[in-house]
């Protein structure tokens, strides 16, 4: 008999996961129930499943209160809800759980979910997706077979990517901190966990500098116009126009836009008439300088940890591609990522190899897809092998880099000192 999962926020990732669940693992595994706050969306997705009328719920606590409806559930509504709905999810008795991140911008409250969790006997795996993929995992495995020696230093950027963020941090759901989280937390949790994967040592102290340096109204150009599509002077020249941005994108930026896109719209399937009302009348219409948004665009941080090793992560929204790049180096070698390749070199010979991995097939450097396919595994029983598994627990480090950064940026860069705490 088959597995079932039912889902709660049915938009970009919530899809995204069904689309890998009914692809690669529909023998296995069915979509059994699905809840989401907006009609449009069980609508769009529901029938697509074949969700029957009685498992399609309008809120959590409908879905709730129906009892555990399925094997597993994911969680991949927005960040502010994660917490209130997780807690209930192992209240109610799911005993796994797939949760978008981050988890919670309050510290209390994520610790909170990982007794829970523990308490209850409850497997809550946090989507830190990129954990999962091959060209992370091997930088892992070289770090971990010794290849080059100890680490001395890891130097990692998250090129945001200029249109994806002026979309999501400058005009979308994660651009004011009091209703989602502080950047380098929404943004570059994935990137703190990585780290702090890879130096496999408890991290003794983080500080931080970042800003948001260009995305407000006085670097506005001459005669800009509050909307994209309000007579604004500098249309022409200006990357962030809405126009150029959501109808005549370039093709690299193809899978991003259907997002965007779907997003913008509110629509699984939306067509040119639906994205020119949303560029007129919604927020993706407005002027990059003049929203309110208030999350960094280029935030750094620096690291030390316990074994030596010093780390330094920057988030930098102003690239064209959206790519992370990590130089990470021993005492024997080092290792060189960008994007999808992978450079070793090993000191004192002519040890150079070179790793690509496929590009984003499925997102995220093919981590989206092997998370669902790791979730499945557990999921059927057919390992219980939980290494390398981004369960609650072991996301409360990426979580506390976050908020200690934050803590260190807003007080002048000061360092905080975690086990001092
Ligand atoms: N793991 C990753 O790499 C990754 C990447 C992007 C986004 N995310 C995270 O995934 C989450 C979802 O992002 P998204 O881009 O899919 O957002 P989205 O806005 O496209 O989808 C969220 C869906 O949840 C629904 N929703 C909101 N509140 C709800 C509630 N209380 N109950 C039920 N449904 C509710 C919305 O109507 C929407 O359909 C966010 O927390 C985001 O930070 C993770």
């Amino acid at each position: 008999m088959k597995k079932t999962v039912s889902v709660i926020g049915l938009g970009n990732r919530g899809t995204e996961y069904m689309g890998f669940l009914k692809a690669f693992h529909g023998s296995k595994v069915a979509i059994r129930a699905v809840c989401d706050v907006r009609r449009q969306a069980l609508d769009d997705i529901a029938p697509k499943y074949a969700v029957p009328e009685e498992l399609r719920f309008l809120s959590p606590e409908a879905f709730f209160a129906a009892g555990v409806l399925s094997d597993a559930l994911i969680v991949a509504t927005q960040d502010d809800s994660h917490y209130a709905i997780a807690k209930q999810a192992i209240l109610t008795g799911y005993k796994l759980i797939l949760l978008e991140k981050p988890v919670s911008g309050v510290r209390e409250e994520y610790l909170e979910l990982r007794d829970l969790a523990e308490a209850h006997g409850a497997l809550l795996i946090v989507c830190h997706v990129l954990r999962y993929s091959n060209y992370y995992r091997k930088i892992k495995a070289l770090i971990d077979s010794g290849t080059i020696g100890d680490i001395v230093s890891i130097n990692h950027t998250e090129n945001v990517g200029y249109f994806h963020f002026a979309h999501s941090f400058v005009r979308g759901n994660w651009r004011d901190e009091h209703t989602s989280t502080p950047s380098i937390l929404a943004k570059c949790c994935h990137d703190l966990d990585l780290i702090s994967w890879f130096a496999d040592s408890p991290c003794l102290s983080v500080s931080s500098v970042g800003a948001l340096s260009f995305f407000k109204e006085e670097n506005a150009p001459a005669g800009a116009a509050k909307r994209c599509t309000g007579g604004c002077a500098a249309k022409k020249t200006c990357p962030y126009d809405a126009e150029r941005l959501y109808i005549k994108d370039p093709f690299y930026k193809a899978k991003f836009i259907k997002y965007m896109k779907r997003t913008l719209t509110g629509k699984a399937k939306n067509n040119r008439r639906d994205v020119r009302a949303a560029i007129d009348t919604g927020d993706y219409g407005r002027c990059v300088f003049f929203c309110d948004n208030n999350v960094c665009d280029t935030q750094l941080v620096t690291m030390t940890f316990e074994n030596g090793a010093a780390a330094v992560l920057q988030m930098n929204a102003f690239s064209d591609k959206m790519f992370r790049e990590c130089h990470i180096v021993g005492t024997k070698g080092e290792l060189i990522g960008c994007g999808t390749k992978l450079t070793l070199r090993v000191f004192g010979g002519k040890h150079v190899k070179v790793h690509t991995f496929s590009p984003n097939v499925g997102g995220h450097v093919e981590g989206d897809i092997r998370l669902i396919a790791r979730f499945v595994k557990i999921l059927c029983g057919e390992t219980d092998d939980l290494s390398g598994v981004t369960t609650i627990g072991a996301t409360v480090v990426s979580h506390d880099l976050a908020l200690a950064a934050e803590r260190s940026r807003k007080n002048g860069g000061k360092p905080v000192f975690l086990n001092a705490e």
